[in-house]
């Protein structure tokens, strides 16, 4: 018998899960990545990310109009030009691949807030995210001119938001300087303040080739080891005028994302990195897992933890999923 005056658990009806639901993901919280290739009539599937593409300008305007459609607020995009060298000169041409796709994404599809990654790892012939020292080691003073320069070169192609990524030190606030001068005040900064030398990011090195052509990016990206440190970095970007940070990768990186919601007022981004979307394909496309519950319980852990906005390649899934 049960006893009597003890507590009972909610009874959770339909309804009743629904009212009390803590976490709730909406199509305003995604944003959507997307890799741009030089060339024409170009959409390449992604090999490790099914149902990923790389697209040539001229074949933007039908994802980009989707994606819009579905109210996605925003995309982040990746370019892939035709030539790289070891300065990553194409990443700041004012006819750069990323600079008219940001044209004809704002021709296409005029509500879409336009991201920007601010990188040089798809532009360098050797895949680093900077120019090189002799010692074949990123030289973090010199890569901030650079990053400054391509960060300046997206806002004037018409990017809402850009999104250093190298990890440099310094880098927020010298994009910050460059944008200001530029007369770019209100173009706000989201910085990958927080990316881990991570694993997970195997498939878009394939789909970005982007992959360093010797040694790794562990001297500038964060040790899976540590959480303290992502406090650190989190504190000198903001200092630098970072207006979202981003926690990278997401799932295995929750505990992160929980301590820096808690300790930063700053609105944060996490990204379902690639390797967390093709693990998912891979299982759902062997019917061990099902996918749209799994994609749906990732991206509310995720928001549980404290993220404010998802990036995710499942942005169009999700957004078919809840609307
Ligand atoms: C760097 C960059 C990377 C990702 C986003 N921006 C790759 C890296 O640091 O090697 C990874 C994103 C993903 O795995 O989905 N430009």
């Amino acid at each position: 018998m049960f006893p009597e005056n003890r507590p009972r658990r909610l009874r959770r009806t339909k309804t009743i899960r629904r009212m009390v639901r803590e976490t709730k993901i909406s199509t305003d919280d995604l944003v959507y990545p997307l890799f741009i290739k030089e060339g024409k009539s170009i959409k390449e599937p992604i090999g490790a990310m099914p149902g990923q593409f790389r697209y040539s300008l001229d074949m933007l305007r039908e994802p980009v109009k989707e994606v819009e459609k579905l109210g996605i607020p925003a995309v982040i995009l990746f370019g892939i030009p035709l030539k790289k060298d070891p300065l990553g000169r194409e990443a700041y041409k004012k006819n750069g691949i990323v600079q008219k796709a940001v044209k004809a994404i704002k021709d296409a599809a005029p509500e879409l807030l336009v991201i920007t990654d601010v990188c040089m790892c798809e532009y360098t012939d050797h895949g680093h995210c900077g120019i090189l020292t002799e010692q074949g080691e990123v030289s973090n003073d010199d890569t901030l001119e650079v990053i400054a320069k391509i960060a300046l070169s997206h806002a004037n192609a018409g990017a809402d938001i850009v999104a250093p990524s190298g990890m440099m030190d310094g880098g927020v606030g010298v994009i910050r300087d460059a944008l200001d001068e530029g007369g770019f005040e209100q173009v706000p900064i989201m910085s990958y303040a927080i990316k881990y030398a991570s694993a997970f990011y195997g498939p878009f090195r394939e789909a970005a080739d982007s992959s360093p052509a010797f040694g790794d990016r562990k001297g500038y990206q964060m040790d899976p080891a540590n959480v303290r440190e992502a406090l650190r970095e989190a504190m000198l970007d903001v200092e630098e005028g970072a207006d979202f940070l981003m926690v990278k990768p997401a799932m295995p990186y929750l505990d992160v994302l929980r301590v820096v919601s808690e300790e930063f007022d700053t609105p944060l981004v996490a990204y379902q990195v690639s390797g967390e979307y093709s693990m998912i394909k891979a299982a759902a496309t062997n019917g061990w897992l099902d996918e749209d519950s799994v994609i749906m319980e990732s991206l509310t852990a995720i928001k549980r933890a404290g993220a404010d906005i998802i990036i995710t390649y499942f942005a169009p899934t999700v957004a078919r999923l809840i609307t």
